[in-house]
């Protein structure tokens, strides 16, 4: 094996045998429009970073475990780091397994997660030989990017905060191998919670740096990293300068002043730095994950993560502060820091056409598979969106509707196409009570995968319906079972001019607008509950008037110069059925 392009001294990292101090910032090429990475990495450049990091999400990149890797758009890695390198960049990758980062599954492909039998993150050799056969086809495009080729990845991470999860070596010994006899050559490290040395200690491997993950107490928690590995680099591989949020909770922020404090005494301890996030950009369409700490939290679509460059790559007052502080210990390109991009005039948007879900399920879905109990998504072999179940109630009467096992992770109910209750997992609700009107009446039951878990022991946990289903203590036999992963275009929606009548039921709606000159906006949905938006086929994610996030970001490119299409799926009912387009982000009001 060569010597890697980046080495370890007893107090430091050496670049070609040069000191060298990585002032990195995290920035996922999944979650930002492929037409804007250059001007991303051209603005973290601007900002003082000579690094950035990114995640390699499995679970997009071989969503199929016998298919293709996919490695185009928005997942067109290689391309990636071609811009970073045109732009002087070096690149950290962290390739997984594991990468957590609120990333449905943690990034683990559901295909693997929702075999209950396999041990997930451990030396079970159906996890192992899954991962090695992803590696066989992910790391020859990336081998040529290594800086030992020529490219512009300096260090590659085992892992993910490992010790917090298990202490299988043998499993990350596995990992290092794994790449290693795939060819890569550069430094390896795995990243632990700084606060907690016995993470440190499970989550590291003999030979490889350890580095640390923590957003405060700068002093403290370099000497707990120091006490764990007495030489070497002193590196915070996340150094966390916001935070992400849940639905129904605030929206996070910290201040620029403190968090720029912070990365001041890090600079000042010598330490090398991965700025989490310099740029957290969007959860588009269905990729969100969850945490399930007591209780199911899902993540927003935003990832806006109160970073230095906003969700619309704007410099927030971060961006100023950290590049100052950059200033004082490293030299900062003297070109202008980047001024916000240009934004769409405001624009109202009237959705004048419609069409309700529910009648429509076997045209929009796959072919419907029948069966006796209701089978859960992953038995559906679906991953992400949607499910529609339905069955006849075969007596009349008040009653109550069981469903046992619950929900994944939210479903709402149907008795012959009226809504009658919602339940929610995060709720922990499996009961409700219904009133049927006569016997033979369809139960609908439409559930929604809120994202799939991506920390602690509950990845994989199923979504759909999860057990049989009782009405007043007597199992409901004999159900269709609509997959409605609303994946692809939605061309097949058979819009129809919209009345005037309030619809209270799913339906899509469809709105069309004039741009003059793309650019990007942030979509507004007041008087909206919850659903999902499109613009020009491009799935923007998830709404939900209980908030924080009030508006969803459009990246410029998805517009085109002259007319756009706006498509809704609204769950519930909206006030009036008109969107706007604004200037001005709304994630909701920060936490006290
Ligand atoms: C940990 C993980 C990251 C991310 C952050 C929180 O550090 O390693 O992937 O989940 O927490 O944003």
């Amino acid at each position: 094996m060569r010597t890697p392009a980046l080495t370890t001294s007893s107090d430091g990292f050496l670049l070609h045998d040069e000191p060298f101090r990585i002032i990195s910032g995290a920035m996922h090429y999944f979650r930002i429009h492929p037409d804007l990475w250059a001007d991303r990495l051209r603005k973290a450049r601007l900002m003082g970073l000579n690094t950035v990091e990114t995640y390699v999400p499995w679970n997009l990149h071989q969503p199929d475990p016998e298919g293709p890797l996919v490695l185009d758009g928005l997942l067109d890695l290689p391309r990636y780091l071609d811009l970073a390198k045109a732009e002087g960049l070096h690149v950290l990758l962290r390739p997984g397994p594991y990468i957590c980062a609120e990333w449905d599954g943690g990034g683990l492909p559901a295909w693997l997660t929702s075999d209950p039998d396999i041990r997930l993150r451990t030396s079970d050799p159906r996890f192992t030989d899954a991962f090695d056969r992803y590696l066989d086809i992910l790391l020859p495009p990336l081998l040529p990017h290594m800086a030992a080729a020529g490219g512009s990845i300096i260090a590659v991470q085992v892992e993910n905060e490992y010790g917090a999860y298990g202490d299988d070596t043998a499993y990350l010994k596995h990992v290092e191998q794994a790449l290693r006899s795939r060819g890569v050559e550069e430094l390896l490290f795995t990243c632990d919670q700084a606060a907690s040395p016995k993470h440190l200690a499970a989550g590291s491997l003999p030979g490889v740096l350890s580095t640390a993950t923590f957003g405060g107490k700068v002093e403290e928690s370099l000497r707990k990293l120091r006490e764990h590995q007495p030489e070497g680099p002193l590196m915070c591989s996340e150094f966390w300068i916001g935070w992400f949020d849940h639905w129904g909770g605030p929206h996070h922020a910290r201040s620029a002043e403190d968090a720029a404090a912070d990365l001041d005494r890090l600079l000042s301890a010598g330490a090398s730095v991965n700025i989490y996030m310099f740029h957290g950009g969007t959860n588009f369409a269905f990729t969100n994950g969850a945490n399930h700490h007591h209780t199911y939290a899902p993540t927003i679509t935003s990832y806006d993560y109160d970073a230095a460059l906003t969700e619309s790559g704007d410099p927030g007052p971060k961006y100023h502060a950290f590049r100052e502080v950059i200033a004082r210990h490293a030299a900062v390109p003297e070109e202008a820091a980047p001024a916000p991009s240009p934004k769409l005039p405001l624009t109202t948007v009237e959705l004048d056409r419609r069409a309700p879900l529910l009648p429509h399920a076997e045209t929009l879905g796959e072919p419907v598979v029948k069966a006796e109990n209701p089978l859960t998504m992953d038995e559906l072999g679906q991953h992400s969106g949607y499910a529609l179940y339905r069955t006849t109630l075969p007596e009349a009467g008040d009653g109550l509707l069981h469903f046992s096992g619950g929900v994944g992770d939210r479903a709402q109910v149907f008795v012959d196409g009226a809504p009658v209750g919602v339940l929610e997992r995060e709720r922990r609700e499996e009961s409700l009570p219904v009133r049927v009107p006569h016997a033979g009446a369809t139960l609908d039951v439409l559930v929604e995968n809120m994202g799939g878990v991506n920390y602690g022991p509950r990845i994989g946990s199923p979504k759909g319906l999860l057990g049989p289903v009782t009405f007043n203590g007597t199992a409901l036999h004999g159900w269709d079972c609509h997959r409605l992963p609303l994946a692809g275009d939605l061309d097949a929606v058979p819009f129809a001019p919209a009345d005037t009548t309030p619809i209270t039921v799913p339906a899509f709606h469809h709105g069309t607008f004039e741009v003059e000159t793309p650019a990007d906006t942030f979509l507004a949905l007041p008087g909206w509950t919850k659903g999902q938006a499109w613009i020009n086929g491009f799935h923007l994610g998830r709404y939900w008037s209980r908030g924080p996030q009030q508006t969803l970001y459009v990246p410029g490119p998805v517009l085109r110069p002259g007319t756009n299409e706006l498509v809704l799926l609204e769950l519930h009912a909206t006030t009036a059925p008109r969107a706007r387009l604004t200037d001005t982000p709304d994630l909701g009001p920060v936490n006290p």
